[in-house]
């Protein structure tokens, strides 16, 4: 059998794909339920959708050798990354580069980060103003961002810091709308027009960057006897099988891809968190209960293992993750995928939200439901929201950690609401998707 393109004209998909991806693979996939080849933008302008759970995991664990997960398919996003980090590697240098991060974010490391993301979320929360708008997806960054800024380099304030800030906002500020998010796919959108032009401020913004960056990497570099437990001090001690040290350019892109990486989706997903613990009121009381039941001062790891808490995250993950598809596989040998026949050469990825919507594992999917993760177990190739296999998300357990301590100690100390009753929406924001309206809500007196 020969895999199905959805009888669309190819320019109307691929502006369907940039504005509003979650329609675009709504409407496909009520005709092509398990797979399909669409026409977007990126990789050849054509890309395979799998959405079928056994074949997502035989594409992505990639059993039989006959798919690749090629770092230049990740070349679109170098501008913002460099060339140097995990994302833009493939082969050996990709998974040493995955084993030496891996322990950062797990384990006991990951247990020592509670503290500090509690005290930010109070901090951040403290000052907004009373009874007034503010959005939640803007205040849900700021923490994020102040987390990753800490556990990353071990800063909490200076120029570096600041500058980080801003430039994170300024890439937000160019993914703002699903029009402008286009930038990313389009690189003829990519011009210097001088400093006063988006992408050439955006040039120059990380140009100061990089400077600033290698100027703290070579001052770590003199400070010998140092205790530091951030990950950039962690970079700076680590030796590969050969002996050899990390490079100062190596470090300064992975450093930058991690704080993007790092604090963009876990900010979209607790913005979500706030939105639905406070559209579905009985949640949040599910919530407060479970904590209820905890010491005054619980130990973090036990609220990060709270059954109801995790059930609420997981379905906020699942009906609107932030990364729709994974990262692309590039078929290396014909294959047969669900009775098809794939062709060498084609680009696969799989399809995190037409997974999480699929009506045979979670009926009513567009209904959040957190007990649905209470009655059944899912399997791992069932519910997604991190990946899987060679390019699985290796913040996975550090986002959950971030993601179920923020909520619950914004949930069990103060008093939000959401300002209407509007349902929110997700739209593209540069390579993710996020509430249309970033989840606006007051904070009560
Ligand atoms: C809710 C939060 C997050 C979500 C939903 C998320 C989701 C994902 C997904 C879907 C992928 C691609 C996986 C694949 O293709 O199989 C990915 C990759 C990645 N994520 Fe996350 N992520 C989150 C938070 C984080 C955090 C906190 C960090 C680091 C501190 C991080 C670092 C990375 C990196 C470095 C990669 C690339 C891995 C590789 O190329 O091998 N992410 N993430």
């Amino acid at each position: 059998m020969l895999i199905e393109t959805p009888k669309i004209p190819h320019l109307l998909q691929r502006i369907q794909w940039i504005m509003n991806p979650v329609e675009y693979m709504e409407g496909n996939t009520k005709q092509y339920p398990d797979i399909f080849e669409g026409k977007v933008v990126g990789y050849g302008g054509s890309l395979v959708f799998v959405n079928h759970p056994q074949a997502i995991q035989e594409i992505l664990t990639n059993s039989r050798n006959k798919l690749s997960a090629p770092g230049e398919f990740n070349d679109f996003l170098k501008p913002f990354i460099g060339s140097h980090s995990m994302v833009t590697l493939g082969g050996n240098p990709h998974k040493k580069r995955r084993k030496l991060l891996m322990p950062s974010f797990h384990g006991d490391r990951m247990s020592n980060y509670g503290e500090s993301i509690v005290k930010l979320t109070e901090r951040v929360i403290n000052k907004l103003p009373i009874n007034k708008p503010f959005s939640a997806r803007k205040a849900m960054q700021e923490i994020s961002l102040q987390v990753i800024l800490e556990v990353i380099f071990g800063l909490q304030s200076g120029e570096l810091y600041q500058e980080i800030i801003n430039f994170v906002y300024l890439i937000g500020d160019l993914f703002e709308s699903p029009l402008n998010s286009s930038v990313v796919f389009l690189s003829f959108l990519q011009k210097d027009l001088g400093a006063w032009s988006p992408w050439g401020n955006f040039l120059r913004q990380k140009q100061k960057l990089d400077k600033l960056l290698y100027a703290e990497i070579a001052q770590r570099r003199l400070q010998k006897d140092c205790d530091c437990t951030d990950i950039l001090s962690l970079f700076l001690s680590v030796r590969d099988e050969e002996g050899n040290p990390m490079s100062d350019e190596e470090i300064k892109d992975e450093l930058i891809a991690l704080v993007l990486a790092g604090h963009e989706n876990t900010a979209t997903a607790l913005a979500w968190g706030l939105y639905w613990t406070h559209k579905i009121p009985e949640v949040k009381t599910k919530i407060l209960a479970e904590l209820k039941g905890l010491d005054n001062t619980p130990d973090p790891m036990t609220i990060f293992r709270l059954p109801y808490l995790t059930a609420a995250c997981n379905e906020t993950l699942r009906i609107y993750p932030m990364i729709v598809l994974t990262f692309p596989r590039l078929v290396e040998q014909p294959m047969d995928l669900l009775g098809y026949q794939i062709e060498q050469g084609k680009v696969i990825v799989g399809g995190i939200y037409a997974l999480h919507h699929r009506e045979d594992l979670y009926p009513n999917s567009k209904q959040f439901r957190p007990e649905r993760f209470l009655e059944r177990q899912f399997s791992y190739n069932e519910f997604i929201p991190f990946g899987m296999g060679k390019r699985r998300c290796i913040g996975d357990a550090f986002a959950m950690f971030k993601i179920k301590l923020v909520l619950s100690t914004i949930l069990s100390n103060y008093q939000l609401a959401l300002v209407d009753n509007e349902p929110e929406k997700p739209q593209r924001r540069g390579l993710t998707i996020a509430p249309a309206n970033g989840v606006q809500m007051m904070l009560l007196g």
